[in-house]
């Protein structure tokens, strides 16, 4: 990491060079969990895994535990789940239901609200003198974004709307399309043996489908388990393809300009679901519309995309486990008024493709084990990683928010993700971060809040 008054100096965005320690180095990776999972806004799961008052689920901020709870007034909060006496963990389920947590190492309890509710012994052993006022549960800040939950824990961070910036204009158009929402299935978890930021930066990276998944797109067409036109998927295809490649605030997002009758395809359409799941869509244009305008109601489709620092493809989590493991989440997120045989096929699909023995996962996972591994030697660290494409070939169309690439298949925002992961990890607070001004105008009625 080279001197240069700053820190961190690991990304060149001239050459794209990229300093390979950044994901083997355990220093690094400390400094990583205290300034970018320590100040950003994180997504740490959906309002319908806790649709109740009372209803917990158990989820992760980097490598803290913590407890998303509705209260009993129906309020969001994200604990630590560190109980204040020692530190024990007051929650070892996975999610459920409950009015307090009890810790089961003296028997403080805690109420979903996070307060400290009862003490052990309070006048017996403690003479009446300990502030239960000041004992609550360590509290996240909360936020959501169309059902979506993000916590933080920096106080001077800015708001959750600030932070997603205009990211959120081309986000709207796959979780914001509907009155009724959506609804969250999963988590399913494993671990992968690479270092978090590897998947995350692979969310731009579409130069490498045609390549990596060429087994698994073209079984997907054999057995008839996907109508997705891509049998035989070349790179000429993307280098044609209607999309765009754009690094918004801190974001990196891919979209398409759709015609307004072709249908928005997803892993888990097939031959048998198709003509359902076309009638669907055209039957909601006019409410996407309402919500959130004409072109983006009817022409916007998202395509891969990744939230700064670990969100990957929508709802989906690379949390961090060592510099050497990332634990992931694969989380689908569908509209709540589809109908349930589409609602189930898309789930089915996503995990089919993207879940723990997804065809397409599996494919990814060994090019990013090998991208840390080769990392490891020092030999090798010699040699920088190189992002060097689409150097200087940005397209300076201002309609579009943030940084637009020249072209679809580019490595922008792979340089730009770095470029971000050192801003955080050069600052000494978030004044020290720079935050790009929303510009977009957002017709129609959808909001932060669904
Ligand atoms: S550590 Fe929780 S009550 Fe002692
Ligand atoms: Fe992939």
């Amino acid at each position: 990491m080279v001197a240069t008054g700053k820190k961190y100096d690991v990304i060149d965005s001239s050459t794209g060079r990229l300093d390979r320690r950044i994901f083997i180095d355990q220093d690094v990776y400390d400094e990583e969990m205290e300034k970018i999972f320590g100040r950003a806004w994180l997504m740490i799961g959906h309002e319908s895994l806790v649709p109740n008052k009372n209803d917990f689920f158990h989820t992760y901020i980097g490598e803290d535990p913590v407890i998303l709870t509705r209260d009993a007034k129906g309020k969001l909060h994200a604990f630590l789940n560190m109980c204040r006496h020692r530190g024990n963990r007051v929650v070892r389920a996975d999610d459920g239901n409950a009015k307090n947590f009890l810790c089961t190492y003296h028997g403080w309890t805690f109420g979903s609200d996070g307060k400290l509710e009862y003490v052990s012994g309070e006048q017996e052993a403690y003479y009446g003198s300990l502030n239960k006022a000041e004992l609550g549960l360590v509290e996240a800040r909360v936020e959501t974004y169309a059902g979506i939950v993000f916590a933080n824990w920096d106080n001077g961070a800015p708001s959750l709307e600030a932070y997603l910036g205009d990211a959120r204009w081309y986000l709207d158009a796959s979780f914001n399309r509907r009155d009724s929402g959506t609804v969250c299935y999963g988590p399913i978890k494993w671990v992968e043996p690479c270092n978090w930021k590897t998947p995350v930066d692979n969310c731009s990276d579409n130069y490498h489908v045609p390549v990596t998944h060429l087994g698994s797109l073209r079984s997907e067409v054999k057995f008839g388990a996907t109508i997705l036109d891509a049998t035989y998927l070349t790179h000429n295809m993307l280098f044609k393809a209607p999309s765009q490649h754009l690094f918004v605030n801190g974001h990196p997002l891919t979209y398409s300009t759709v015609a307004e009758d072709q249908p928005r395809l997803a892993h888990g359409i097939s031959k048998a679901n198709v003509n359902q799941f076309i009638e669907y869509q055209k039957s909601v244009v006019p409410e996407a519309v309402r919500r959130l305008g004409e072109w983006r109601g009817r022409h916007l489709q998202l395509d891969n995309h990744s939230l700064f620092p670990n969100g990957v493809l929508g709802l989906r989590l690379a949390l961090p486990r060592g510099p050497l493991a990332t634990e992931f989440w694969h989380f689908a997120v569908v509209e709540r008024d589809m109908p349930d045989e589409i609602k189930h096929a898309l789930v089915r699909g996503s995990a089919n493709n993207n879940g723990a023995a997804g065809m397409f996962e599996q494919d990814d996972i060994d090019n990013w084990r090998q991208v840390t591994e080769s990392s490891k030697s020092p030999i090798a660290r010699k040699t920088r990683q190189n992002l060097s494409m689409g150097v200087g070939h940005l397209n300076g169309d201002t309609k579009e928010a943030g940084q637009v690439s020249e072209r679809y298949i580019s490595e922008n925002n792979q340089r730009n993700f770095y470029v971000r992961w050192q801003q955080f990890m050069n600052a000494d607070s978030w004044g020290d971060i720079p935050l790009e001004p929303m510009v977009k105008q957002y017709e129609g009625t959808a909001t932060m809040r669904g």
